[in-house]
């Protein structure tokens, strides 16, 4: 099929370069142009593993280009999803000003080249709902019917960092759309997925679009229940990683999403369970559970911190911490709404150093005039001369450190704070450390840990 897929964000380019991967012609439009210039040496313009090789791929093979305009090969072209950004605003509401530019020049373009043949307009991005029919209407103002422009829902459920494998792998694909005829071609275009037993359900377009934020808001919730129970299990020396495991053992329940951290971040989650609260209250309904997701959330990042400060008696002013991971979670450059964000500014803010590494984020523009921060090239530089570790996101080489080397070079006492529960607190003791390790182990039970932190 001759695909377009206009926004080259890692949804856009993911799904254009995997699309491309099944033997479709994409093409994958931007109006950045720097963007443009670095996707057509072949790479991409953020870090997803695997994604480069299969972009230098199809585009040697001719099935993926990139270009500025709607415009080229538009007439030629079926199918087109709009996956550009869906930004938050103030208020919690989405940003929909990119997906509407979008629409409207598909459909000018559509009269401008006097077109007549069957289209799908997809919405790839995170819309709320009631979008697809506002798009719907959009379309009808210009005098096209649904037997020439159909209107689809497809919402995309990658995670960063593992968003190939995600691509072809999907627990299922939603399509939503009033339209048969679209449905029965976009159920086609994931043929080879769905011949590999992915489900696919066909729905309307409002179902599919708040099927996306049901999900996410699910998922968040997960995490937030999992961290008020981390901070339940300190207070009673329970170990939340068994409280984890017993949970996931109930096939009700599920085993994933249960691993504790200083908040849930990225473009989703946040944006996605606001967005949400916000769509209910416009319809006049209090979402309670979300909103207290989001709550959770936002106290947890200060909460870890709590620990921090109380172990100094909240004097860090000259003490230097060595920051372990950066990224909102491994395997990927995005420091959307990091958790690691908050609590630099918290240690910056009260005096202290910090020294951060990350395989991936390599500077953070917001940090950069502050002498008493950088990044450095390892974890073991990190360390140096530090009081204390915070290991904030769980990247793999975070997994096998050599503790005794690090321990080595720090000023006595040594403290590791691991917000991951990467490391037990046993294995950090024995190596010399003194310990916090989420939902496990305090400093010293002789601390004052209160209920909000
Ligand atoms: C999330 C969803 O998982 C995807 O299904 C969805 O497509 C995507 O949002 C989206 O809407 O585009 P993503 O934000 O890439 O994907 O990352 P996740 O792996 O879901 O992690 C999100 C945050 O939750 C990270 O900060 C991670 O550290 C945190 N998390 C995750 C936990 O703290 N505990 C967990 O058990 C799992």
């Amino acid at each position: 099929m001759k695909i377009m897929v206009v926004g080259t964000g890692y949804v856009g380019l993911v799904t254009g370069t995997c699309l491309a991967d099944l033997g479709n012609s994409v093409t994958c439009i931007d109006s950045n142009p720097d963007k443009l210039a670095v996707l057509k040496t072949c790479k991409s313009p953020f870090y997803e593993p695997g994604l480069d090789e299969r972009l230098k791929r199809n585009v040697d093979a001719g099935r993926l280009n990139f270009s500025e305009s709607l415009k080229d090969s538009f007439s030629e072209t079926g199918v087109f999803f709009n996956a550009v950004g869906t930004p938050p605003m103030e208020s919690g509401e989405s940003d929909l000003s990119y997906v509407y530019a979008v629409v409207n020049e598909f459909f000018k373009t559509y009269k401008e080249l006097g077109c007549t043949d069957f289209k799908v307009l997809i919405t790839k991005s995170t819309v709320p709902v009631g979008t697809g029919s506002e798009i719907e209407a959009i379309r009808n103002s210009h005098g096209i019917t649904e037997d020439q422009v159909a209107i689809l829902s497809n919402p995309e459920f990658l995670r960063e960092g593992t968003a190939i494998y995600d691509f072809f792998h999907p627990d299922r694909i939603v399509i939503g759309s009033s339209s048969e005829k679209a449905l029965d071609i976009v159920q086609e275009l994931y043929g080879p997925l769905y011949r590999n037993e992915t489900p696919i359900v066909r729905t309307s377009i409002q179902t599919s679009e708040l099927s996306k934020y049901a999900s996410n808001a699910f998922l968040a919730t997960k995490i937030s229940f999992i961290n008020e129970m981390a901070n339940l299990c300190e207070l009673t020396g329970a170990d939340v990683s068994d409280i984890s495991k017993i949970m996931g053992m109930d096939g009700r329940i599920g085993k994933y999403f249960l691993h504790p951290g200083p908040g849930y971040g990225g473009s989703c989650f946040p944006k996605d369970t606001k967005a949400l609260v916000y769509l209910a209250k416009q319809l006049g309904y209090n979402l309670n559970v979300v909103a207290a997701v989001e709550d959770v959330n936002e106290s947890q990042k200060k909460r870890v911190m709590s620990h921090v400060l109380d172990y100094f008696d909240n004097d860090i002013a000259g003490k230097t911490f060595a920051l372990l991971g950066i990224s909102f979670k491994p395997n990927t450059d995005d420091v959307r709404e990091a958790s690691s964000l908050t609590i630099i500014d918290l240690l910056l803010k009260q005096g202290a150093i910090v020294k951060a590494f990350d395989p991936e984020v390599k500077s953070l523009a917001q940090f950069e005039d502050n002498q008493n921060f950088s990044i450095v090239s390892d974890s073991y530089e990190a360390a140096e001369l530090s009081d204390a570790i915070i290991l904030v996101t769980e990247w793999n080489t975070f997994r096998e450190l050599d503790l005794e080397r690090l321990k080595s070079s720090m000023n006595k006492p040594s403290l590791f704070f691991d917000l991951r529960n990467v490391y037990s607190p046993e294995k950090l003791r024995d190596a010399g450390f003194e310990t916090y390790v989420i939902g496990r182990k305090l400093l010293s039970s002789s601390q004052k840990i209160t209920q909000n932190g």
